[in-house]
């Protein structure tokens, strides 16, 4: 099978990371035919728009799509999100963030943890305005049945894959009575179809707490857009950091798959991007395409890397960001070590016919 990759690198070091993921596709047995789209303050600067049509479309018209990061320019007026935008242009609903140990001292060891974060409403749903002369500013926090259903169903599918045994709902619907009340009751009559996956509820707060003093009890969290982004970057510093944090946005129709971190002005031309985020996400996306083994093949190219200190600086290696794709290719050759992945597919309703 052939899979057309759309490739969006972006702005700042989205390019570097984007690049050497490329890389480090190729060196795997797969078909891969691999296009680039424009998105962020470069497209902005060259087409007016960070989100042109084209890229819309590109990405509708790929088996999966990889996805750099974004700078977010000073005060621009009329200027958008362009990954808010094309999260809900592409009704991408479902935010997945594995938080896995890896073989490194900043590392805590038994972390294996997914959080499902909702990805096109809650307090995202753009829906605000100014009253009394721009003395009072409001924001509409919406939450839908569907919205709910469906993103519940995923995390519950997902534990249920993935043999995970529990599912936490995190909400706070002791004080957002009717938009946390909804997902919490959509999610106790959907958790009735899992008899197997223990549901527990737990307020935001509480989970907030509850993930600095023992994240190893979580396996699967499910919560609205704001909590999710939130509690998803927190989780990420007790396995790494942003360096090695990789997500994937998943619709029915398109997926987009992404480091965690921005554009990182700061390292940009340095050498010192860490480029493992971006290769872990290549790997969320080849799971995503049902190539389990390559996906494999790859997360254990990456561990055995860290784990003999072949890193960039902020795992305290002296790499640089092409050093260490060329280490990562390197070992990609050798036999792949079993891993437990993510399928996020077909079997999640991907009806989506690959090129
Ligand atoms: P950032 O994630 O770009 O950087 C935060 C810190 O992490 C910096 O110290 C940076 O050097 C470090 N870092 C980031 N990626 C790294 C990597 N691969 N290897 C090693 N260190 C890494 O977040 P920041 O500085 O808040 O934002 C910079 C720009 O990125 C802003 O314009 C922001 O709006 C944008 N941004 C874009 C995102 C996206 O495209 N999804 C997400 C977050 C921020
Ligand atoms: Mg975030």
């Amino acid at each position: 099978m052939t899979y057309r990759i759309c490739l969006l690198p972006g702005d700042g070091i989205g390019p570097d990371v984007i690049g050497c993921t490329e890389q480090v596709l190729r060196a795997l047995p797969l078909n891969l035919d691999f296009v680039r789209a424009e998105i962020g303050f470069g497209a902005y600067q060259s087409f007016g728009t960070p989100l042109p049509d084209t890229t819309l479309e590109e990405i509708r018209c790929s088996s999966a799509t990889l996805f750099g990061a974004v700078t977010t320019p000073p005060a621009i007026p009329g200027y958008f999100s362009p990954v808010v935008r094309m999260r809900q242009s592409l009704e991408l609903y479902a935010n997945l963030r594995p938080c896995e140990s890896i073989p490194h001292p900043s590392s805590r060891a038994d972390i294996d943890l997914i959080i499902v974060r909702e990805n096109t409403e809650g307090l995202y749903s753009g829906i605000e305005r100014l009253e009394e002369d721009g003395n009072r500013a409001i924001t509409e926090r919406v939450i839908t049945r569907k919205g709910s259903e469906r993103i519940i169903r995923k995390a519950f599918d997902l534990a249920r894959q993935t043999k995970r045994k529990s599912v936490h709902v995190v909400h706070k619907a002791n004080v957002l009575r009717q938009s946390c009340g909804l997902f919490r009751s959509v999610a106790l009559e959907i958790a009735k179809e899992y008899p197997e996956i223990t549901m527990h509820e737990m307020l935001v707060d509480t989970c907030a707490m509850e993930l600095v003093r023992e994240p190893e009890q979580f396996e699967v969290i499910v919560t609205t857009n704001l909590f999710g982004d939130i509690l998803s970057d927190e989780a990420c510093m007790f396995v790494g950091g942003l360096g090695v944090a990789a997500s994937g946005n998943i619709g029915m129709n398109a997926a987009v798959f992404e480091p965690v971190h921005g554009s990182a002005p700061n390292l940009v031309g340095t050498g010192k991007a860490n480029p493992v985020a971006a290769f872990l996400a290549a790997a969320m996306m080849l799971d995503y395409l049902d190539e389990g083994e390559s996906a494999a093949r790859l997360r254990s190219a990456v561990n055995n890397c860290i784990a003999n200190g072949e890193s960039a600086p902020d795992l305290g290696g002296r790499l640089t960001t092409s050093q260490v794709t060329e280490r990562v290719i390197r070992r990609l050759s050798r036999n792949p070590k079993s891993s437990r992945s993510i399928p996020a597919g077909p079997d999640f309703g991907n009806d989506k016919e690959q090129t």
